[in-house]
């Protein structure tokens, strides 16, 4: 009897579908796999092209800070650094309730958030999935959907909040949005282009707060929208609303992006508005853009080139694409396609199910990182239900090193974005906290770690002072903070400017 064991677990996917999986080893094989030496040998050669040394990292990041400081001085730049018409930090004793509707890559979602002051709030909320076709879809229909979820979350919410309104009166929403919308004041946002695989007709360069208003007409809701926001501007508000330490904000999800809160007289592209150079307003930096079309600072691997080629943008988000969790399975991939071409990996074995793109998702490379058993139990699970694939332990061990190779290399080049804003910004000597979110962050084992690590990479011992932490809800509580400070200022005569 050829010596076996057994596993069993279950994980849910980025797509929401929870797997449940019952694995046994087998010792004994008979299909030729490649030899612990070859995959060694070729893990050598993945090392060299996914490590990032310190001194590449600095250089990454001279480049990352130049270019933040110009998208702030010239409109219309590859990252473009929004300003946002979010001015200043929370009080932290903002009120009431506010509807937050957050379409940001996978799913939509409708919150009702009390904000009860003193940092403090309660919130209720429903998801709905977005199809393939809807993103694909015309751009209206997509809105139109979004007022429908919202239509019926305030039907059922009956009795609670939204119930609780007078005849003629309205909830005032925030609208998270988070594609890069060029914003001329807070209640207006023109889509630059879509990211993380949206194409939705008829939306790019238009106003996207016009074209909700309008579906939320159709629908005759008692629904003002307030307020559009970037998830990242949400973020940095929330957390700060909580820590008011916090003065970044990152999104390692889907997309990938960062926002802070810059000096008005720092933004010089919008001298021309007069508004008081003493305000602060916070920046969505859409730095998922950097080094776009150019591909002249980050080091791109072969692999990393088809991702782009093969998207529906390519020369597009060109740091995201290296980063966000949308493309970190499609590199392993790849890479394991290279190896079934070469004839040195699954001979013998029908690989069609793996030449599918984007099949292997990234919760499949934190799930191998993370695998606790001697075996790799999860990974022999992930081949065999997904892909019906056989594995040896060799080939496992070099499955798991590669997604680590990818992750390290997601995260340090996370690090090199922060520690960018950190020195525009000068916060090094005081310090701060980054707060941080999206699945990449919150459920890739080890993320913020090689973060951290990175940080100290790049500016030394010094780099301890940059910590990044788990954030708060930015699409629904950010969202509500944000359109309670914007009522607050329409309220005082603030509407536009400071
Ligand atoms: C978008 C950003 C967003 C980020 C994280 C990117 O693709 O361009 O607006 O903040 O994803 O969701």
């Amino acid at each position: 009897m050829p010596a076996s064991r057994r596993g069993s677990g279950s994980f849910t996917l980025t797509t929401g579908q929870t797997i449940a999986i019952h694995t046994r080893t087998q010792d004994e094989e008979d299909l030729p796999h490649a030899t612990k030496k070859t995959m060694a040998d070729h893990l050598r050669k993945y090392e060299s092209l996914f490590t990032l040394t310190p001194q590449r990292m600095r250089m990454i990041v001279e480049a990352f800070t130049e270019t933040l400081e110009l998208g702030l001085n010239k409109p219309n730049q590859i990252v473009p650094m929004i300003p946002t018409y979010v001015f200043g930090w929370p009080t932290g004793q903002e009120k009431g309730d506010f509807l937050a509707l957050d379409l940001g890559g996978t799913n939509l979602r409708v919150c009702l958030v009390t904000l009860q002051g003193d940092g403090k709030f309660e919130i209720s909320q429903t998801k709905y999935r977005l199809t393939e076709e809807q993103k694909q879809d015309d751009g209206q229909k997509l809105f139109d959907f979004c007022a429908e979820c919202l239509h019926t979350f305030v039907e059922t919410n009956t009795g609670e909040g939204a119930g609780q309104l007078k005849p003629g009166q309205s909830l005032p929403l925030g609208f998270t949005f988070s594609y890069p919308c060029s914003q001329e004041r807070i209640d207006h946002g023109e889509l630059i282009r879509w990211t993380k695989g949206f194409g939705a007709g008829n939306t790019e360069g238009r106003d996207v707060a016009e074209m909700f208003k309008k579906s939320l007409e159709k629908y005759q809701l008692p629904i003002k929208l307030t307020a559009l926001i970037n998830d990242t501007t949400g973020t940095l508000i929330a957390s700060h609303y909580v820590n008011p330490k916090t003065k970044i904000a990152v999104i390692f999800g889907t997309g990938c992006n960062a926002a802070y809160m810059e000096n008005v007289k720092n933004i010089t592209k919008i001298e021309h508005l007069g508004i008081d150079p003493g305000a602060e307003m916070a920046i969505n930096c859409e730095w998922g853009a950097f080094d776009s079309f150019e591909h002249e600072h980050l080091p791109r691997t072969k692999y990393d080139t088809v991702v782009d080629d093969t998207s529906n943008k390519p020369g597009e988000q060109a740091f995201e694409k290296l980063i966000s969790g949308r493309y970190l399975g499609e590199i392993l991939r790849l890479v394991l396609c290279e190896l079934i071409d070469e004839g040195v990996l699954f001979l013998g074995q029908n690989t069609y199910k793996l030449e599918k793109p984007y099949c292997f998702d990234t919760a499949f490379l934190s799930l191998m990182e993370s695998d606790p058993t001697d075996e790799l139990l999860m990974v022999i699970g992930i081949f065999t239900h997904f892909f019906a694939l056989e594995t040896t332990l060799a080939e496992r061990q070099f499955f798991r090193a590669l997604a680590k190779l990818i992750g390290r290399r997601a995260a340090r080049l996370s690090a090199c974005g922060i520690a960018a804003i950190v020195s525009k910004m000068n916060y090094l000597d005081e310090g701060c906290s980054v707060g941080a979110d999206g699945s990449l962050y919150n459920k890739y084992p080890g993320f913020a770690d090689r973060v951290h690590e990175g940080l100290q990479d790049i500016f030394g011992d010094k780099g301890r002072n940059i910590v990044t932490y788990h954030a708060e809800d930015g699409s629904g509580v950010g969202s509500a903070i944000i359109a309670a400070m914007t009522k607050h200022r329409k309220d005082a005569g603030l509407y536009l400017n400071v």
